[in-house]
């Protein structure tokens, strides 16, 4: 089906029904994610499931949501009124939620990282598969402005050839004091798969969706895990339950030859927090932060950036773009196939920290 995008990603095709979502998993970003919908209109919001009695409540209450669960099964066997699932429990439910929601019929909008591990992910995108459904990963740092706009001068052949890409997602003092985020079992990891992820998948959508074939890489921890007198905006994290990395480094070998490194950090020795990315080209380059280009011209060095980058809200778009692909048949922007491929890049690093060598990526 043909549909034309504007600016902001909203289609022009005309739309036909209201869309009914339904939630596993109501922390903090499920609550984001509900704001946005009602923002956006044309969503129901219409069952919900919670392992906290509180989160219901909460849900009920704020959102209106009357069909509310305790156990996400149970959810999907008795409330068959619904055509989408939004996952937003922490990442080791991710796969299970997800399979379970596919199996029943349901389209899927995943929240980042995709899953645990590629075996996961694919276990996912699989059940999409045969029960032919829509499944949309939740990036949005590829909705920004400035990627769109550096995407299409990577395309358009100006940078040459992409010979290497540094990313990198650093913090200098920045655990999560909320939710799991450092327990390894329920998360996967820390920064890497935490905010490594927004980053390599910013990346990785710049630079023409290339294939990882191996990697090289290590972790640390050495504060986390630690009660912390020094003061910092994110204080009093769980340090007694803190089981994933501080630090984690890779690099990536793509099979177009491409290298790409990335950094990633709760707590990092650094002046200050750094989330940019850097292209390499035969001909030209860029830094995402600041959205500059960079070529050359005539017997100029020549640094460009556009005047006008389009201004949009990157949540706005990345919801809209789920409930359109679920709702209206827009074509899909981030298929399960790109977290599948982001979620490689996070096992390499992470299997080859444990392995001490570089490992092969299938
Ligand atoms: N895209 C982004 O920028 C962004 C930002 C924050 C979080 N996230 C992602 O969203 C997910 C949730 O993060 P959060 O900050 O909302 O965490 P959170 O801890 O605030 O919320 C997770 C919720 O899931 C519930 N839950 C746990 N196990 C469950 C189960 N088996 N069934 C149903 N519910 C269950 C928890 O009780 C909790 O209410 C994570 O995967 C995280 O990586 C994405």
């Amino acid at each position: 089906m043909d549909t034309k995008i504007d600016a902001i990603g909203e289609s022009k095709q005309k739309k036909t029904k209201t869309l009914r979502v339904g939630f596993i998993g109501m922390g903090g970003i499920a609550n984001l994610h509900a704001n946005m919908y009602k923002k956006i209109g044309g969503v129901d919001l219409v069952c919900g499931c919670d392992i906290r009695q509180a989160a219901l409540d909460h849900f009920q209450k704020n959102h209106g949501i009357q069909n509310l669960y305790l156990d996400f099964n149970k959810m999907l066997k008795e409330f068959k009124d619904v055509d989408a699932i939004d996952v937003c429990t922490p990442n080791g439910v991710h796969c299970a939620a997800a399979v379970a929601a596919a199996d029943a019929g349901k389209n899927v909008f995943c929240e980042k990282p995709m899953a645990m591990s590629v075996k996961e992910a694919k276990m996912m995108a699989d059940a999409a598969k045969r029960n032919k459904v829509q499944f949309v990963m939740g990036f949005q740092h590829r909705y920004e402005p400035k990627s769109f706009a550096i995407r299409e001068q990577v395309e358009s052949g100006r940078f040459g050839k992409i010979l290497y890409v540094r990313a990198q997602a650093l913090r200098r003092r920045g655990i999560p004091n909320w939710g799991v985020f450092g327990q390894k079992k329920l998360q996967g990891g820390g920064p890497m798969i935490d905010i490594g992820v927004h980053i390599l998948d910013t990346a990785y959508s710049m630079i023409g969706y290339p294939n990882p074939i191996s990697a090289t890489g290590n972790t640390f921890t050495y504060m986390g895990n630690k009660k912390s007198k020094v003061k910092s905006g994110w204080p009093n994290w769980d340090y007694k339950t803190y089981t994933v990395e501080d630090l984690a480094v890779g690099m990536i070998r793509f099979d177009n030859g491409c290298m790409l490194t990335i950094e990633s950090s709760f707590v990092a020795h650094i002046e200050q927090d750094v989330f940019t990315v850097q292209i390499m080209g035969e001909k030209g380059g860029a830094e995402w932060s600041s959205a500059n280009m960079f070529f050359d011209q005539g017997t100029y060095m020549m640094n460009a950036k556009p005047s006008y980058l389009g201004n949009w809200d990157i949540w706005d778009y990345k919801m809209r773009h789920a409930i359109e692909v679920f709702r209206d048949g827009r074509k899909n922007e981030c298929p399960a196939e790109h977290g599948i491929a982001v979620q490689k890049m996070l096992d390499g690093v992470y299997a080859s920290a444990a392995a001490g060598k570089e490992v092969a990526i299938d």
